[in-house]
């Protein structure tokens, strides 16, 4: 069965980036812009591709997974060049009739259909290359196909190497090809660097192939899918792109979203049936929603889980999980590590870290619970804090099941207040309080006990 030789090139340092990070590692929708080219071959059935690395390439070979293959060119002298560094990993004489699909780490917007599509072009057209192509308004900076007055393709010129009447050509290269592995060896070797940039470029082996008799093909694709990024301008450009095509992806399976216009979903964000996306979200990272949730207005959630009927208003919730049924904010923070049951209450100027909340209880009003593990049913009063840093050292606070913290309680941790157990307002406890007993005052000590049946 035939199979499919991917080389993606991703060893640029993207000069018109003015950055530090290696071009293919700059973000869109909170991914790389070579993970979008690598998912996308993967997606088309693209196994195992060798990505050409240079710039930044340990970054590069951290994101690549691990089927990718990899092969350095040291010095980048040029797409063709780079092409020319992953020959020793593709097949020699035996498969000889397996296509090469060569593409660019900097075009995240091309679909797993033009790659299909591509291929079997290349297939029934038997061409020695086969390239994608597109019309666009504004092809500046872009190859330009040059094709002879019968419409047939003659050579890529370069935007830097285009005279005036070439730069008027609206067709580009977009920088996506399938190649005969042979006709592919051949061209490389009779690249030369006689161009404006001085680099050996991959697009000249259409004009070499088409000199020696053999036959070249060109698939027309959309000119919303060849946008390649070299600016920050284009990056934007891309952003906006792919931002409305993963919201028009949660729509398509149940997800509504009141304003697509003001919601940010990154790359491989899930979102669960009958979800409401509410104005002025921000849904990052590895975040995974339930169904029929509300998410919003303003809401930020990061590196977060939220199971089913979740409600987060105007808040931020990062590196934490939230059962069933919970209401977070408005104006609440959940920092990372921490795990919130089924049917909380979270709201009103409420911070959390590192806390294990459990279920039906009820955490408002400007309070703190960090490296905190509260039972259920227990009730936080305005403005309780969990004292857990000295200066030097965290420490934990236990509150047990259906404890109720009066307002204004300071928890001198490490401290724990036991099942049924009552502090009253303004207390500050620097000691245990034992289950069902009411402590108060400062230092707060035991006065009664409030519930009689708990285990003392
Ligand atoms: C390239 C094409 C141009 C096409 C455009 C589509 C060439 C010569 N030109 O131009 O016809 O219209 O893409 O987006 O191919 N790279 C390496 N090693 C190198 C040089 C580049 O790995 O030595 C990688 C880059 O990291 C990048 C990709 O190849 O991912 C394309 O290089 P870039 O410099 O962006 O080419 P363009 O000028 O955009
Ligand atoms: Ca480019």
């Amino acid at each position: 069965m035939e199979r499919v030789h991917a080389v993606v090139l991703a060893a640029g340092k993207g000069k018109r980036m003015k950055s530090d990070l290696p071009k293919v590692l700059h973000r869109v929708s909170g991914q790389a812009l070579v993970t979008y080219v690598l998912e996308t071959l993967r997606a088309a059935g693209v196994e195992d591709p060798i990505i050409v690395v240079g710039h930044g390439a340990e970054g590069v070979r951290a994101i690549g997974g691990p089927r990718a293959r990899f092969v350095d060119q040291v010095e980048q002298r040029g797409t063709g060049h780079a092409v020319m560094q992953a020959l020793p990993l593709l097949p020699q004489q035996t498969q000889q009739s397996d296509p090469v699909l060569v593409l660019y780490g900097d075009t995240p917007l091309l679909t797993p259909d033009t790659i299909r599509a591509l291929l079997e072009q290349h297939r029934s057209s038997e061409a020695a290359v086969t390239m994608l192509t597109a019309e666009l308004s504004d092809p500046t900076g872009y190859g330009r196909i040059i094709r002879d007055g019968d419409g047939r393709v003659q050579r890529i010129v370069e935007d830097a190497d285009a005279s005036s009447e070439e730069k008027q050509v609206r067709e580009i290269n977009a920088g996506t090809y399938v190649y005969d592995p042979a006709a592919l060896r051949e061209a490389l070797k009779g690249l030369v660097p006689h161009n404006a940039q001085g680099e050996y470029y991959i697009t000249d082996t259409v004009s070499w192939l088409l000199s020696r008799g053999r036959t070249v093909s060109a698939l027309l694709g959309s000119p919303e899918e060849t946008m390649g990024i070299n600016s920050r301008r284009e990056l934007a450009q891309v952003e906006a792109v792919m931002r409305r095509r993963i919201l028009e992806g949660l729509m398509d399976q149940g997800v509504t979203i009141i304003d697509p216009l003001t919601t940010y979903v990154h790359a491989g964000v899930v979102v669960g049936r009958d979800s409401v996306i509410h104005p002025q979200c921000h849904l990052e990272g590895t975040t995974r929603i339930g169904s029929g949730c509300v998410i919003g207005p303003q809401a930020r959630l990061v590196d977060s889980t939220l199971l089913d009927r979740v409600t987060v208003v105007a808040s931020t919730v990062e590196g934490s999980i939230v059962g069933e049924g919970t209401r977070v904010g408005p104006y609440s923070h959940l920092r990372p590590g921490t795990q919130v049951g089924r049917f909380v209450e979270i709201g009103n100027f409420a911070e959390m870290k590192n806390a294990t909340v459990g279920d039906y209880t009820k955490v408002h009003h400007q309070s703190y619970l960090g490296d905190a593990t509260i039972g259920e049913r227990v009730n936080i009063g305005a403005g309780t804090v969990t004292c857990n840093y000295d200066g030097k050292g965290k420490y934990p606070t236990v509150i047990e099941d259906g404890a109720f913290i009066g307002s204004d309680t300071m928890l001198i941790a490490p401290v724990r207040i036991g099942k049924g157990a009552v502090t009253g307002a303004g207390s500050v406890v620097n000691k245990d309080v034992p289950p069902g007993a009411l402590a108060v005052g400062v230092p707060a000590r035991v006065i009664k006990y409030v519930t009689a049946n708990t285990e003392r």
